[in-house]
Order: C-alpha cells, then sequence, then structure tokens
C-alpha cells in the first residue's frame, strides 16, 4: 500500500473575470482587478518600440539573452554577469527555491507577505518559519532579531520590500544591518551564509532598492519584474540579480529559454524607456494619495503604502469579508485573506485609474468599515 502523498500547497488567485460576470450577472468590461496589483493602463507598444517590431518568431530567444540582459543591467546598475533574466518575477522565486532547498531545509518568511515564498520552499519539502513582522503602529517593519535568530538553522530568508500586501517599506539601511548581523553569526557558527533574497517587485514605486547591497553580502539576490511599474505583467518577464558566483547554481535550474522571444523584445524595448515607467508610477502616486484620503474621509482605515497597493483594516474578518462581496456585486474585485490570516480583517486594493477608482470609492460610501 502506498502512502498518500499530500497535495503540493499552490497559489491561489480571486476568480476570474469571465467567472465573476457570470456569477454576479455583470457585463465582463463592467469587472475591475483591484486585486493583482497590475498597471490600470495597457502600455504603449508604439512608444516602447519606437518602430518596427518584427522578432523572429521561428527561432528560439538567444540563449543568453544578450540584449535584454544588457538593458536589465544598465537599468538596475549590475554587471551583464549578474542578470538572471526569467519568466516573472514568480519562476525566480521558483528557481532559488529549487537551487537553495529541499527536504530537511529550513527557509525563513517575514510574515504577512507574498504567499509564494512559503509555497514554493514547501514545494521543495522546506521546513518554514515564520517571523511575523512588527505591528501596524510599528509600520509593520521587520523583527531583525528574531529573523536573525531564525536564520541560524536557515538555508532561505525571503524578504518583500516594498512588502505586499502591507505596502511598508523596510529602509535599505535597516537590510544591511540584518545581512551584517547574519555574516556576525555565521563566522561564529562556521556554517554558509544563508541565501537573502529580497523581492522587489514594488521597487520603482517606492524608489529605494537594496541592490548595492549585493557588493557586502555576497548571498543576497534580489528580485525584480516588468509586470508592475512598467504595466508588462502579461509579458511574464522579471530577473534575479546577484553576484555571479550566487547566480551560478541558480541558472542551472532554468529550462532553456523560458522567456519567450516577443516577451523578451518587448522588455528589452521597456527597460529602455525608463521615463514610460516613471510616468506610470507618478500616476499611481497620485492615485494613491487620493484613494488614501477619499477612503479616509468615509471612516474606512487604509494604511500608509509606497506600492500600487493599499491594505486596509476592516472591524472584523466578517466586515472585511462583507465588504468584498459588497464590492464584488459591484464588479469591482479586491483581493481578500483567508479566515485564520493575520490578515484576515483586510482587504487590499490595487490602485488604479481616476475613473477606476471614482467607482470604488461610491461603492464604499455604503460599505461599513
Ligand atoms: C511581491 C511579489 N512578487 C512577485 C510577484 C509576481 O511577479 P511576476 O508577475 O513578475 O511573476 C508579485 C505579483 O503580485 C508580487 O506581489
Amino acid at each position: 500500500m502506498s502512502a498518500a502523498t499530500a497535495a503540493p500547497p499552490t497559489y491561489v488567485w480571486e476568480p476570474t473575470t469571465d467567472f465573476l460576470a457570470a456569477k454576479y450577472h455583470l457585463p465582463r468590461e463592467s469587472i475591475v482587478r483591484f486585486d493583482v496589483n497590475t498597471s490600470p493602463i495597457a502600455p504603449d507598444l508604439g512608444a516602447i518600440l519606437g518602430g518596427a517590431f518584427d522578432p523572429p518568431l521561428n527561432e528560439y530567444p538567444p540563449s543568453d539573452y544578450a540584449p535584454l540582459v544588457a538593458a536589465a543591467a544598465q537599468a538596475y546598475g549590475a554587471r551583464t554577469d549578474e542578470i538572471l533574466p526569467t519568466a516573472g518575477a514568480d519562476e525566480a522565486l521558483d528557481l532559488i527555491a529549487r537551487a537553495s532547498l529541499r527536504e530537511g531545509s529550513v527557509a525563513v518568511v517575514a510574515t504577512p507577505t507574498y504567499a509564494m515564498y512559503r509555497i514554493v520552499s514547501e514545494q521543495r519539502g522546506a521546513t518554514v518559519i515564520q517571523v511575523p513582522r512588527l505591528g501596524p503602529e510599528d509600520d509593520f517593519r521587520l523583527d531583525l532579531d528574531a529573523l536573525a535568530a531564525a536564520a541560524r538553522t536557515a538555508q532561505t530568508v525571503w524578504l518583500c520590500e516594498p512588502n505586499n500586501p502591507t505596502g511598508a517599506l523596510e529602509p535599505p539601511e535597516r537590510i544591511g544591518r540584518l545581512l551584517a548581523m547574519l555574516e556576525s553569526q555565521a563566522d561564529r557558527d562556521e556554517r554558509e551564509l544563508p541565501l537573502v533574497v529580497v523581492d522587489e517587485a514594488y521597487a520603482e514605486f517606492s524608489g529605494r532598492t537594496v541592490l548595492p547591497l549585493r557588493r557586502d553580502y555576497s548571498r543576497l539576490v534580489v528580485v525584480r519584474t516588468l509586470s508592475k511599474a512598467h504595466a508588462l505583467a502579461g509579458a511574464r518577464v522579471g530577473f534575479a540579480v546577484a553576484t555571479p558566483e550566487t547566480l551560478a547554481p541558480i541558472v542551472q535550474f532554468r529550462p532553456p529559454a523560458s522567456v519567450g522571444t516577443v516577451s523578451a523584445a518587448l522588455a528589452t524595448a521597456a527597460l529602455r524607456r525608463p521615463e514610460l515607467a516613471a510616468g506610470n508610477v507618478a500616476r499611481i502616486a497620485d492615485q494613491r494619495t487620493r484613494l488614501q484620503r477619499d477612503l479616509a474621509s468615509i471612516g474606512w482605515r487604509p494604511y500608509p503604502s509606497v506600492g500600487n497597493f493599499i491594505l486596509i483594516r476592516f472591524n472584523s474578518p466578517a466586515a472585511a469579508a462583507g465588504a468584498a462581496e459588497s464590492l464584488l456585486r459591484r464588479g469591482l474585485v479586491p483581493r481578500s485573506f483567508d479566515t485564520g490570516h493575520p490578515l484576515a480583517d483586510c482587504l487590499r486594493l490595487t490602485v488604479r485609474s481616476a475613473p477606476e477608482n471614482d467607482r470604488l470609492i461610491e461603492a464604499a460610501r455604503g460599505i461599513p468599515a
């Protein structure tokens, strides 16, 4: 008799637009995704490409993705041998987990945060130690001492900066302090330093990055994406950025050509036009300020955010669930958190375009916090 195998943990999205349109008897076009932290505005491909776009689709992309790597190196202030292109940030997270974790390994996750760190770690058979962030009164800051203590036995430490879903940013100097703490305890224990992964999917919105810290802490891996500020979530392009020595074992797990030719060409062009992403960031920052102000004025409780999303606290998990259902009935899709999640009494809302945010505020007026 074979032992039953537990299903691997998987990522769960909110339902699809078509499903919600059918469930709530709404026109498909009226559904607005406030749940996935993508750009409300499709990228201006004419501006990005600036001319003919004719990627050779009959061929595989160049195995070294040289043009894409060069554009990313320029954008991130790194050398080309420090850049690994991946199919979105999520593929980078998966490859890092594959390279660093196995049955019996330990991974540390600062929670609440993006669910994928726990998922990719557990999929590799690792034990996950969750280290809670400080509370909202302390700006959801990292508990550096608790993280350093947990990291003593860990192979991988996962951090998200700015953090999804709290919207808070740990100042890069404090990440530097954590890295110094890890370094000093590794000397004492004579063991290899843990890999520290800082997922900077939303870095463009905060204008801060820990990228320079890889020079001091060689086991730092920074993950970036074009899905957010560059408005290219559908292209699926991301990067792991680290020293060549740290990247080498991660590269080994990448399937050949996981970033398609069209996506690589689009991403290369987008990275060469940073002013377009900067324009998106500025528009979102304006809307974020306005959304926070308007939601607060009707009695909702938004936390400060440096990302393209806002976390909102309700009086109870039931109130959050009730608000989610009321929004869904109007075709506005929030991100909810499961019962038992530390943020079960919260919703996360993506900052969208002015007219879409108008609809949200209008709907929110009738919904108790
Ligand atoms: C923190 C974080 N990392 C990674 C991702 C996934 O990025 P990508 O679309 O590049 O796979 C997301 C998407 O919401 C995210 O919030």
